[in-house]
C-alpha cells in the first residue's frame, strides 16, 4: 500500500467566500478524500484547498479549469455564476454540478419571474405588483401600502429591497431604481410587495431530479446593529436550528413551497439541480415566502454544514448526479451559531489592509474559523480585505451552549476597527 492516500475524486468549488470555505472545509472532512480546487477561493479556504484565480463568473474560465484538473464534481456557491450560466456550461462538459442551469436561476436573478412561479405554484406569498414607472409603483404603493418593500428585480448583491414605511420613502427607493438606475439593469423592473411582519426562517433543501431534502431550519441576522437595527449587510451572523420550526413544521414547509415551486418549473420544462433557498417570514397569517434563492445561503450555510452528518462529497455527488435520497439531510442533534466579525466601515465602504490576530488561538478553542474577505499581505499576514471577514462558528448541544461557544472563540481575534453583532442567536 501507498502511504499517501489515494486521490479518490477531484472536486471544484466556484466562489471566495465565507460560504465557500464552509463548503470546502465539510468537502475536506469526507472520507473520499477528495481533492479540493476553489475558484477563486481566499487566503483562509487556500490553507483547505487549492485556489487558482479565475473569474468566478466566466462560463469559459470554469470550465477550463474544470477540464484541466479533471473534475469529477463541481459545487457552486454565489448567485453570479448560477444567473451566468457557468453550471449549464459546466454540465454541457459532462461535469456533474451542484448549481442551478440559468433558467432555474432566474427564480433569485429576477423576483418578478419567482412572484410569477409562486403564484402559479399556489405558493404564499405577499401580495405584489411589478412596475416599470414611478407613477405606476405609487400607484402600487397606493393599492398595497403605505408599509411596503420595494425591491429591485434583479441581482443587486443583498442591497435591492427597501423596506418603506411610508410613502415618502417607498418614493425615493422606486426613484432609486427608475429615475437614477443605481442598480443598472437590475433595477429597471421593481416589485412592490405588501409590508410584512413576523419571525424570519431561512429553508434551505438540496433538490434534484424532482428529489426534494430539506435541511433543518436556519436563521440569518441582516441589519448591522444588535436588536436588528440600521442598514442590512450580508449577514452578521447565522444559527441552526431555530427551536420554533421543528422538524415536523419545517416539513409543511417543504409541503407548501418548495416541493410546488419545483414542481412548477418541472411543468416549464425546467429542471432544478442544486439548493432552493426560500427566505420566509412567519406572519400571524401563516407564512408567506420573501423571497427565494437558488444556492446555498451565506451565512447560514456557515451554521448548517457543520452540523452535517453524512458525507459531504456523497451528498454534493448525489444532487449533482441525480441520485439523492428522498429524506431529510442528515444533521447532528446538536445547534450551531456562527458569529460572523467585519471589517471597519462595513456596510458602507469597508476598510482593507488591517492585520487580523488571534486566528490560531481561535481554531485551538474548537471553531470553525472560515474566512471571507481575508487576503495575505507582502509580510505573509492574514489582513482584512473585505466587508465580511470572517464567521466564527461553534456547535454546542443547545443553542445557548453553541452561542456561548462561538462568542468565546471568537473573543480571541481581533483587529483594528473589527465590527460583530454581540446578539447573534440570542433569545433562542
Ligand atoms: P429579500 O432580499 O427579498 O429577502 O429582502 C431582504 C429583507 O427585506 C428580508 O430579509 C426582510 O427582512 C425584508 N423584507 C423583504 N420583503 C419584505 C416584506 N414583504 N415585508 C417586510 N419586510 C420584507
Ligand atoms: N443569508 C442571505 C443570503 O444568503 O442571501
Amino acid at each position: 500500500m501507498c502511504e499517501h492516500a489515494r486521490v479518490s475524486a477531484t472536486v471544484l468549488v466556484v466562489g471566495g467566500g465565507g460560504r465557500e470555505h464552509a463548503i470546502v472545509r465539510a468537502l475536506s472532512r469526507s472520507n473520499r478524500r477528495p481533492r479540493i480546487v476553489c475558484a477563486p477561493g481566499n487566503a483562509g479556504i487556500a490553507l483547505d484547498a487549492e485556489c487558482v484565480p479565475v473569474d468566478a463568473t466566466d462560463a469559459g474560465e470554469v470550465t477550463r479549469l474544470a477540464r484541466s484538473i479533471g473534475a469529477d464534481l463541481a459545487v457552486i456557491g454565489p448567485e453570479a455564476p448560477l444567473v451566468a450560466g457557468v453550471a449549464d456550461a459546466l454540465r454541457a462538459e459532462g461535469i456533474p454540478t451542484v448549481g442551478p442551469g440559468a433558467a432555474a436561476a432566474r427564480l433569485e436573478g429576477s423576483k418578478a419571474f419567482s412572484k410569477d412561479v409562486m403564484v402559479a405554484a399556489g405558493v404564499p406569498t405577499a401580495r405584489a405588483i411589478t412596475v416599470t414607472s414611478v407613477e405606476e409603483g405609487m400607484a402600487a404603493v397606493a393599492e398595497l401600502g403605505p408599509f411596503v418593500a420595494v425591491k429591485a428585480d434583479g441581482l443587486a448583491a443583498g442591497k435591492g429591497v427597501v423596506v418603506a414605511h411610508d410613502p415618502d420613502t417607498a418614493r425615493s427607493a422606486l426613484d432609486a431604481c427608475l429615475t437614477h438606475g443605481v442598480f443598472g439593469d437590475a433595477g429597471r423592473q421593481v416589485v412592490v410587495e405588501e409590508g410584512l411582519t413576523g419571525n424570519e426562517v431561512s429553508l434551505l433543501a438540496v433538490c434534484s431530479g424532482g428529489v426534494v431534502s430539506r435541511f433543518p431550519a436556519a436563521r440569518d441576522y441582516k441589519p448591522i446593529g444588535e436588536g436588528n437595527t440600521g442598514p442590512n449587510t450580508g449577514g452578521m451572523g447565522s444559527v441552526s436550528p431555530i427551536p420554533d420550526i421543528p422538524d415536523d413544521m419545517a416539513d409543511r414547509l417543504v409541503d407548501e413551497v418548495h416541493r410546488p415551486v419545483i414542481a412548477e418549473l418541472e411543468r416549464r420544462g425546467i429542471p432544478f439541480t442544486g439548493v432552493l433557498y426560500a427566505g420566509l417570514m412567519m406572519t400571524a397569517d401563516g407564512p408567506r415566502v420573501l423571497e427565494f434563492n437558488t444556492r446555498f445561503g451565506d451565512p447560514e450555510t456557515q451554521a448548517l454544514l457543520p452540523r452535517l452528518d453524512e458525507d459531504p462529497y456523497d451528498l454534493m455527488e448525489a444532487i449533482a448526479t441525480g441520485t439523492l435520497e428522498d429524506r431529510p439531510v442528515r444533521t447532528s442533534d446538536d445547534a450551531c451559531v456562527a458569529v460572523v466579525l467585519a471589517a471597519h466601515g462595513y456596510p458602507g465602504t469597508p476598510r482593507g489592509g488591517d492585520v487580523i490576530s488571534g486566528l490560531e488561538a481561535a481554531a485551538a478553542t474548537g471553531a470553525d474559523v472560515f474566512h471571507a474577505g481575508t487576503a495575505t499581505d507582502a509580510e505573509g499576514r492574514i489582513v482584512t480585505a473585505g466587508g465580511r471577514v470572517l464567521a466564527v462558528a461553534r456547535r454546542g448541544a443547545t443553542v445557548a451552549a453553541a452561542r456561548a461557544a462561538a462568542y468565546d472563540s471568537a473573543s480571541h481575534i481581533s483587529w483594528e476597527g473589527m465590527i460583530m453583532r454581540r446578539d447573534i442567536a440570542s433569545g433562542l
